[in-house]
């Protein structure tokens, strides 16, 4: 079965698209058979690798078909296929609204067509509320959600990511229970401010939820490595396997994150895959240095 991971914000521009782009890269070059979906209506998930096959298809598509034909692309990283966002004028959203089934849609047409076909499926959201963001949440095994450690971030994670699970709770009562959610300090600066914001949130217990939220112990650093793969449209652990000064390199900090996040991959002992000409980075996360 394949792992299900929606990539969640209330807020706009936290890097919910660079994660989710990144993320799948490095999946799919540790050997998983890995899908993002795109599931927001401005495509910048479909355009941020270059594709090998595009279907004529799109997330619009699987959703009201509930078919896999003619809605998987292929990216021109091996093992990494997409969904792409095919809905600009934003009807999908009204179908959601107004349709019975809308909001466990999703859950239920993955969990049908492509859960045998793929080790891991990774969901790009808007970073708005509204029935499309729903959908996607409710189709998580687990919610990732990325923080900016400044303070009008951390509010609105506080506000509005946990008043988005609190929503969706009664809808477990439908068979569709909302998925643990992991908090991400992502884009850390180097200032004593944003240092004291990761620190707080750590610390908070964020307690109508307790147990189901967690902040995880890796944070993404701010750097410019992750704009210019971008650029380059290559994941950033490729774009960067090493990097010398006190941050971490981008191939290390995404080790970190897949290992935190699916301990069975056993991640660090892969890298030779990627990183063949630099085996300390697998030597130094095993032993929890960095
Ligand atoms: N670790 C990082 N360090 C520095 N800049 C980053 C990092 N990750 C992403 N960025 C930059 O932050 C900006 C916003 O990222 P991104 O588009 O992924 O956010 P988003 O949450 O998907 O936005 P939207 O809500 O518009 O979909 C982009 O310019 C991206 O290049
Ligand atoms: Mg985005």
């Amino acid at each position: 079965m394949a792992i299900k991971i929606t990539v969640v914000a209330t807020k706009g521009g936290v890097g919910k698209t660079t994660l989710t782009a990144n993320l799948g890269g490095l999946l799919a070059d540790l050997g998983q058979r890995v899908l993002i979906v795109d599931a927001d209506v401005q495509p910048t998930l479909s355009s941020y690798y270059p594709l090998q096959f595009r279907a004529d298809g799109g997330l619009s598509d699987l959703i009201t078909s509930g078919s896999t034909a003619n809605v998987i692309s292929r990216t021109t990283i091996d093992r990494l296929d997409i969904v792409v966002s095919d809905d600009p004028e934003g009807r999908l959203q009204n179908w959601l609204l107004y349709t019975p089934d809308g909001r466990p849609r999703l859950k239920h047409v993955l969990l049908s067509t492509l859960d045998n076909v793929y080790d891991v499926i990774l969901i790009d959201t808007q970073g708005a509320i509204g029935p499309l963001q729903d959908t996607a949440v409710l189709a998580a095994d687990l919610i990732l959600s990325p923080i900016p450690p400044e303070i009008l971030s951390a509010r609105e994670f506080a506000r509005g990511t946990l008043e988005m699970i609190n929503r969706l709770q009664p809808m477990a009562r439908l068979g569709t229970p909302v998925g643990p959610l992991r908090g991400l300090i992502y884009r850390q600066d180097r200032t004593l401010d944003a240092r004291r914001i990761a620190q707080e949130l750590r610390a908070e217990s964020f307690a109508p939820s307790r147990g189901t939220i967690t902040i995880l112990n890796t944070a993404v650093p701010a750097t410019v490595a992750y704009r210019e793969a971008a650029t380059q449209r290559v994941p950033v652990h490729r774009w960067e396997p090493h990097r010398s000064g006190a941050t971490p390199s981008a191939a290390h900090t995404m080790l970190a994150l897949v290992d935190e996040l699916f301990p069975h991959l056993e991640a660090p002992r892969l890298t030779e895959r990627f990183v063949g000409d630099v085996p300390d980075i697998g030597a130094s996360l095993a032993s929890g240095q960095g």
